[in-house]
């Protein structure tokens, strides 16, 4: 029996791709493990009206972790007219399926490491190191909306937020709201991990992703459980900043920056402005952790425009392939696959399209395992 059992999600578009290519450097650095197909996506939604079946729920609880590729998603109106015609009108509606992963199975942090590897043409500056922790299941993507705002919500808004005054006349047409939702216990989640991590491979500096001084409820409570938690590490330094001179800031000084942790919407941006510093989404990879289960994917979506060509570079969910040989426990593999990556940019020689070469993703990923 393999010591491990590993769910295989490919999904759509260039996420089958970019797996193929990770299974040939699995294979090669001998990492014992069942890879278990998992179906997600785009093609289920419109055969089964479920992008995450249920028998995608059950093999992840049946896993060790989870290898995503990417899916293709589209706005709820246009979903549902892309259903089997057998399917519509029978009252599905769409909503993104790795959130609701990222929900059924509490990946309450998602952890986007951003590291310029020395001689890559497309770093912004060279030696930049940062780590993202994004909350991952609540905020802005809690998935409390209204589309049409019930009768009832707004008289409770009417009558506890004198702000609201300014939308009583507003038709029901006109009027849509999105709850940024946080609780203390998801904020102290998040900033516990970005301080574990801190504290574990001797980083400097956490800072605290927010706009407190406009969105006060929600990111006041984020900022404040920041500056509790801070207290029990001290020999880390605390700082804070708004979200938007954050995005400014990390640009012009990205060296001030070590470990950044902020609520879903910002650390979900600002990890975005992190992966071009360092080459693009070519290269930006993303665990989504919980404690029980982590499914690693990289950051990118399905890129329908090169979907079939092979030509995208894998080294992002290679990258996301050593986050979890780590988070198992495979150290070593870990670090071999990432020096294997680092030596290729390193050397130059071997590009994807992205990189400004034109080697396809399959060759890209075997050059890497020979390094191994
Ligand atoms: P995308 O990330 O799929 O691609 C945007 C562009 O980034 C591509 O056209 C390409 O120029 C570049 N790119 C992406 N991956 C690359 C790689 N590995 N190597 C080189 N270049 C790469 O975002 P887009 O086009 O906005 O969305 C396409 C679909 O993916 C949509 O349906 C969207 O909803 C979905 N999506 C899914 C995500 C996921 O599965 N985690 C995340 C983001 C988008
Ligand atoms: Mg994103």
């Amino acid at each position: 029996m393999a010591k491990y059992k590993i769910a295989w999600l490919p999904g759509d578009g260039i996420g089958i791709e970019v797996l193929e290519a990770t299974e040939i450097i699995l294979d090669k650095l001998g990492f014992d493990a069942e890879l278990i197909h998992g179906d997600i996506g785009w093609e289920f939604w419109c055969k089964e009206g479920d992008p995450l079946p249920q028998r995608t729920i059950d093999l992840l609880k049946n896993v060790d972790a989870a290898m995503f590729g990417a899916i293709t998603s589209k706005p709820a109106k246009e979903a549902v007219n892309e259903l089997d015609p057998a399917l519509r009108d029978k009252g599905f509606s769409y909503r993104s399926p790795i959130v609701r992963m990222r929900q059924t199975f509490e990946l309450y942090n998602c952890m986007r490491p951003t590291k310029g590897y020395p001689g890559n043409p497309l770093n912004h500056k060279e030696g930049i190191d940062i780590v993202v922790f994004r909350e991952n299941t609540e905020d802005l993507y809690a998935g409390v909306e209204y589309a049409k705002v019930p009768l009832e919500v707004r008289q409770v808004l009417s009558s506890t937020a004198p702000a609201f005054a300014r939308f009583k006349d507003v038709s029901d047409d006109d009027l849509a709201i999105s709850c940024k939702i946080n609780t203390r216990q998801g904020c102290e989640k998040i900033i516990r991990a970005a301080f574990d991590f801190a504290k574990k491979f001797n980083r400097k500096k956490v800072t605290v992703v927010h706009k407190a001084n406009v969105v006060r409820a929600t990111d006041g409570l984020f900022l404040e459980t920041g500056k509790a938690i801070a207290k029990e590490y001290p020999g880390i330094e605390l700082d804070d900043a708004n979200i938007d001179a954050m995005c400014m800031w990390l640009l012009k000084n990205p060296h001030n920056y070590d470990v950044l942790v902020a609520p879903n919407l910002y650390g979900d941006i600002v990890s975005d402005l992190c992966a071009q510093m360092v080459g693009g989404l070519g290269f930006a990879c993303s665990g989504n952790i919980g404690n029980d289960l982590a499914v690693f994917e990289p950051t990118h979506g399905s890129a329908p425009k090169y979907a079939g060509q092979y030509k995208v570079n894998p080294i992002a969910t290679l990258l996301a392939a050593k986050m979890m040989l780590d988070w198992l426990g495979e150290t070593e593999m870990g670090r071999k696959l990432e020096a294997s990556v680092a030596s290729v940019i390193k050397e130059g020689k071997v590009k994807t399209y992205d990189m400004g070469g034109s080697v396809k993703t399959l060759d890209m990923a075997r050059a890497i395992a020979e390094k191994l």
